[in-house]
This record gives structure tokens, C-alpha cells and sequence, in this order.
């Protein structure tokens, strides 16, 4: 298999006021270039879950497997879009998205063509030397989208990454990822609140429930792509709306 294979996946932290069990037996896969979203209430387990397909957390019990191999610590194939940017501070956008680059076996230009590259992708040409401060908050985001997209991962890994950006802003971001996507032939993973854009974007949308996460409805989304954001007013674009909402609502 090409993809991604999730098995009974648990997880708990040990913290000052006792186990808090965070994850319980989350089981799913995914194929090569498939966008799978993940909708579920605040503090229910999704970043633990993309941290721990990013190698930065271990799972207590369960297995991982990308394109056949056991996911063990970080490693190029994968990359994460973090939900507060993650970048350095320090850095221009340029070396930024470099940073992301840095452990890879790739020549210097071809490191300097790949950043510019997603640089030009993301809309933020000409601020590549920049630092982030001197940014705003969705400038920044797209720094973290475009140092992501530079390692042109197997599996890209996104939590929220549509955050921080008002709402217009956020459509337009949400179609330039789809079509970047597309033409990478990554296999995404987006971590979401907003069930309108888990829709949009995913070719399933994967409904935790509530701490600890489980996963309550794996649902189809039959809708050709591309897309256009006229869908969303479709009948049956808000009749998959209303089922998430309720899943989410019967679950809190
Ligand atoms: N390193 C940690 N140590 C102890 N508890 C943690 C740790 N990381 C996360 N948690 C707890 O695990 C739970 C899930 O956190 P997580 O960040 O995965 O939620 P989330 O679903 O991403 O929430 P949000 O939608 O608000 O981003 C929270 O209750 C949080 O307090
Ligand atoms: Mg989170």
C-alpha cells in the first residue's frame, strides 16, 4: 500500500493530576494523493495525533505504516503545517522555508530553487527576505505552508493551517492548497474546526469525538474536483454540513 495506514492508535499524558487519555484506538487509512480531513471538538486529540504521524510523539499502543514502512521519529517523507507557524523568528522567509530543507540529501540550488519555488507558490515573492515579525499573521501562516511544501513530502500533515487568516483570504488559501496538492500528488492530512472546509477540501472527512478521540464517522465526499467554492451553497454540500454538525453536537 501507498499510503497511510492508522491501527488502534492510543495515546495518554501522564500529567500532575493523573492520566488523561487523549486518543483511544484511532484506526484509518489513506491512499497516495488522497485529502483526508479530521473535524472534532477543541482539545479532543488532533495535534497529538498529527504530531504523532510526524514522529514527534510516540503513540503507548498501535501501529503506523507510510507507503508500507513503520513511522518511527521525524523523516523527510513527512511534513507538518503547525498550527502556530513554528517558525524561527530569527530567520528570513527565505531561510525559513530553507530550514525546513536542511537535514535533506539535495545540492544547495536545488534547495534555493525548491524554497523559491514554494515561496512563489504560497504568494510571497519578493518578501523573501523578510523576517516574520515584519509579517502578518497570514503572511506568516504561508511562510509555514510554503516551508512545508518545499520538502514536497509523501504526506503532508496540516493543523489549522487556515487559522490565522480572515475569511476571504482563507478561501483563496484554501483553493491554492488544493491545487498545489494536486500537482504534488502529497497525501494530506488537515486538521480542522471549520466542517465547511473539511468538506471543501477533503475526499473524506474523518469526525472525532470529544477527549479522548475517537473516530465516530469516516464520510465520503462525492464531489468532482476541482472545486469551486459555489459548491458550498449545494443542497448536498449542506446536507453533509447539517450530518457532521450533528455527529459533533451528539458527542460533545
Ligand atoms: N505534552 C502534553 N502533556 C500533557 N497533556 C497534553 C500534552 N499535549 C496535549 N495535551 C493534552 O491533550 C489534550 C489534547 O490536546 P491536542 O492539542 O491534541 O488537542 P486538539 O484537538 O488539537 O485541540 P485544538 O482543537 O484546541 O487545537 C488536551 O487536553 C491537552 O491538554
Ligand atoms: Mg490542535
Amino acid at each position: 500500500m501507498d499510503g497511510l495506514d492508522v491501527e488502534s492508535i492510543c495515546k495518554s499524558f501522564r500529567t500532575s493530576h493523573g492520566t488523561l487519555p487523549v486518543i483511544d484506538r484511532i484506526s484509518f487509512s489513506q491512499s497516495q494523493g488522497e485529502v483526508v480531513c479530521i473535524v472534532g471538538a477543541s482539545g479532543s486529540g488532533k495535534t497529538t495525533l498529527l504530531r504523532i504521524l510526524a514522529g514527534l510523539e510516540k503513540p503507548d499502543s498501535g501501529s503506523l505504516r507510510l507507503a508500507g514502512h513503520p513511522v518511527e521519529g521525524p523523516g523527510p517523507e513527512r511534513a507538518m503545517i503547525f498550527q502556530q507557524f513554528g517558525l524561527m523568528p530569527w530567520l528570513t522567509v527565505l531561510e525559513n522555508v530553507l530550514f525546513g530543507l536542511a537535514p535533506g540529501g539535495l545540492s544547495e540550488e536545488e534547495k534555493l530553487a525548491r524554497a523559491r519555488d514554494a515561496i512563489e507558490r504560497v504568494h510571497l515573492g519578493g518578501f523573501e527576505n523578510y523576517h516574520p515579525k515584519a509579517l502578518s499573521g497570514g503572511m506568516q501562516q504561508r511562510v509555514g505552508i510554503a516551508r512545508a511544501l518545499a520538502v514536497r513530502p509523501r504526506l503532508l500533515l496540516c493543523d489549522e493551517p487556515f487559522a490565522a487568516v480572515d475569511a476571504i483570504t482563507r478561501q483563496l488559501m484554501q483553493t491554492d492548497l488544493l491545487n498545489i496538492v494536486t500537482q504534488q500528488k502529497s497525501t494530506v492530512l488537515l486538521v480542522t474546526h471549520d466542517i465547511e472546509e473539511a468538506l471543501f477540501l477533503g475526499d473524506r472527512v474523518l469526525v472525532f469525538s470529544s477527549r479522548p478521540a475517537r473516530l465516530l464517522r469516516d464520510v465520503k465526499v462525492d464531489i468532482p474536483k476541482p472545486r469551486s467554492h459555489e459548491v458550498r451553497v449545494t443542497p448536498e454540500f449542506q446536507a453533509m454540513r447539517g450530518m457532521v454538525w450533528d455527529i459533533l453536537q451528539a458527542n460533545q
